[in-house]
């Protein structure tokens, strides 16, 4: 058991089922599809286009070409192979232990697009947020957002854009949320209410939240 202490992964987190990867890549590519034929997505393009040449087609899936290779995860705690802050204390949590390899059912309620990141939002349990770090809802010091504020599916990112940008992304909705601006209520689209806060911050809130299946685990890289 010893032995076990040399090995921390480069992360933990939910991996989904490859089923539930796949549906969701899916429903994903839909919301890009339907977003960018939208009359209003269109009018509020120019956040995703070169200034120097405004005019070019914007299609989101090239946009978003980096994305997620194998399974889809929601990362609970990077821990860079234990380098990374309180990444043995998170470890050594009984609840950690305990709980890896053990499947879950995560809850989609959102998904969301900046001109950086895309990504879902997912709303986690109470057992679920005994998993969840206590330093990772911020992106200043002094936020005090909701536990789990941050916890998101990455589905792709725009190029030069790391996947550790898909949570920070994710922290900013909530905190416009907290300051009152609900984001506009543009419109009902396919799968719920699509809200606009500006500045290329689109969400679409699911009238179905999406239930998926996952395992909580460790990425060694
Ligand atoms: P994310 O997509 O869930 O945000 C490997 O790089 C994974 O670790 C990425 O998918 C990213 O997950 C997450 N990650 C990378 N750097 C991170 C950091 N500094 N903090 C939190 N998560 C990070």
């Amino acid at each position: 058991p010893s032995l076990e202490k040399d090995f921390l992964p480069v992360y933990y987190g939910w991996f989904l089922s490859k089923k539930s990867s796949e549906n969701l890549r899916k429903t994903g590519q839909a919301f890009l599809d339907e977003l960018g034929s939208l009359k209003v997505f269109k009018k509020e393009s120019k956040y995703f286009l070169p200034a120097e040449d405004p005019k070019v087609k914007l299609d989101l899936t090239s946009y978003f070409a980096k994305r997620p290779p194998g399974v889809l995860h929601c990362t609970t705690k990077f821990t860079d192979f234990g380098k990374a802050m309180g990444a043995d204390e998170y470890a050594q949590q009984e609840v950690v232990k305990a709980s890896y390899g053990k499947a879950f059912t995560l809850t989609i309620s959102a998904l969301f697009l900046t001109t950086k990141t895309a990504g879902a939002r997912v709303e986690l349990s109470e057992q679920e947020l005994l998993l969840w770090p206590g330093d990772v809802d911020k992106i200043l010091p002094t936020d005090n957002l909701p536990k789990g504020s941050r916890a998101h599916i990455t589905l792709g990112c725009a190029s030069g854009i790391d996947p550790v940008q898909t949570g920070i992304d994710l922290l900013e909705f909530v905190k416009l949320e907290k300051a009152g601006n609900k984001g506009d209520d543009i419109e009902e689209v396919g799968g719920g209410k699509l809200q606009y806060f500006g500045n290329g911050m689109w969400m679409l809130l699911l009238s179905k939240k999406i239930e998926v299946k996952a395992l909580f685990s460790g990425y060694y890289g």
